[in-house]
């Protein structure tokens, strides 16, 4: 009925919960006939296609592309897009979407966006770039705590370090620097200033200087209830962010997103793609905590359910540079993670899950699973998979996931019981 359209075939690469998201959604187009997705997951296999293909293997995916007329290539995560996934499709006459791996840096490095920030009054917190223990170590001491160091290259969200006392950052100092924690990627390092605030997260589709921003959401990174515990990639997340004050996403627009498109045309790297930008409400207005160059994760799972337009159009007016419509829905989208017992330390893998067949009034999104032999749904990553509802609140949303949540209560798992609990007391008062 409504696949006569365009009969357009996708391929998304990726295996999270993103990925899950961007298929799911891409399912709903008019435009679509098929999506793949590489290497994809056991929850994707229900939205998609699966191919057997690492989201590194750049010939592997073109030479598939190719043999398969894929009309569009969408590229969720980060290192394929830092490696040159998109000048590699390019070269081989391939549409793809996501930035080219000159304007990834915009993720890639954090002094490269540190720097471009800086050079373009772009506001963020302010900071020095290391490579000498020395020098780093004297900065800290004369900045004093609370301080935040982050390690220059990609090391999968962990490479942070918010250090509430001088020993903490002197302690992540050293293992930084001396003890290369983090390989190659903590060889430099970026020490800056703390900012204080409600932190959000707002993506934006990106064409050179052309920014056209999503809804704001907002995610929770530690790993345990009340914001204890280590960092993590994100334990739950929710849209829209009731407590903002209301012209803030225009406001972020205007300062940060904008000026950054701006700035990395100035560069010669214009952006294609997708921007994150973790921001900070602080008392003096918004700031840039990071720039990811691509979909975030959790968010996207709360913020594409919003979508009330055609994302297959999305991405194809925006390669196009033709202004995309972006309708949103007023509701509200709340997910919760599924995490293994231990995550984000060690865990153990292949346990299975039990429970899913019952969540009915709700969507899973499946980040790190596997089918068994035998055809049992395991867990095989820390971060297993997302529950999210939608409801006329985030409150309600709240209420609805919970609802569902306790029927994956069981041994070897764990959740955060109090995602969206910033938004609501914040609400009733
Ligand atoms: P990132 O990987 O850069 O997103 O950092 C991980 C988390 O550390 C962020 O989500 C913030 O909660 C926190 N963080 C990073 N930079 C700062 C900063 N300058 N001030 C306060 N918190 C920060
Ligand atoms: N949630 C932040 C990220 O995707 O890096």
């Amino acid at each position: 009925m409504r696949k006569e359209v365009a009969g357009l075939k996708i391929l998304v690469v990726g295996r999270g919960g993103r990925e899950h998201a961007i298929c799911k959604k891409l399912n709903e187009s008019v435009l679509v006939e098929k999506v793949f997705c590489a290497p994809g997951n056991a929850g994707i296999a229900e939205d998609a296609e699966l191919v057997n293909i690492d989201e590194m293997d750049f010939a592997g995916l073109a030479d598939f592309a190719e043999r398969q007329d894929i009309e569009l290539t969408v590229i969720g995560p980060e290192n394929p897009l830092a490696a040159g996934i998109v000048d590699y499709f390019q070269q081989r006459g391939l549409a793809v979407f996501g930035p080219n791996r000159k304007a990834a840096q915009l993720e890639s490095s954090k002094s490269f966006a540190k720097e471009l920030m800086k050079k373009y009054q772009i506001p963020t917190a302010s900071y020095a770039v290391f490579e000498e223990y020395e020098e780093a170590k004297a900065y800290i001491v004369q900045h004093g705590a609370p301080i935040v160091l982050k390690a220059d290259g990609l090391a999968a969200g962990k490479g942070v370090t918010v250090a509430m006392t001088l020993e903490e950052a002197l302690s992540a100092l050293e293992e930084m620097l001396l003890n290369q924690k983090f390989g190659e990627a903590s060889s430099k390092l970026v020490i800056e200033e703390y900012l204080q605030g409600e932190e959000y997260s707002l993506m934006a589709f990106v064409q050179g200087e052309k920014v056209y921003p999503m809804v704001a959401a907002q995610d929770h990174k530690r790993a345990y209830d009340g914001d204890k515990g280590p960092n993590t990639g994100g334990m739950g997340a929710y849209s829209p962010v009731p407590h903002l004050p209301a012209d803030i996403v225009e406001q972020s627009v205007r300062e940060i997103l904008e000026p950054c498109a701006k700035a990395m045309v100035k560069e010669g790297c214009p952006f294609t793609g997708v921007i994150f930008a973790g921001l900070m409400m602080t008392k003096q207005g918004p700031k840039t905590i990071e720039f990811n160059a691509r979909f975030g994760d959790p968010e996207t799972q709360v913020v594409l359910p919003r979508l009330e337009s055609d994302l297959a159009q999305v991405f194809l007016d925006v390669l196009a540079g033709k202004d995309p419509q972006l309708k949103w829905k007023e509701e509200a989208v709340l997910g919760v993670v599924l995490a293994s017992e231990g995550y984000p330390g060690s865990y153990q893998k292949g346990v299975p899950i039990k429970g899913l067949d019952e969540i009915e009034q709700a969507t899973v999104y499946h980040a790190g699973t596997i089918r068994s032999e035998k055809g049992a749904i395991c867990s095989d990553g820390g971060r297993v998979l997302l529950v999210a509802a939608s409801g006329a609140s985030v409150e309600a949303a709240q209420q609805q996931v919970y609802r569902e949540m306790k029927k994956l209560d069981q041994p070897g798992f764990f959740y955060r019981k109090d995602i969206g609990a910033r938004a609501i007391a914040r609400f009733s008062f």
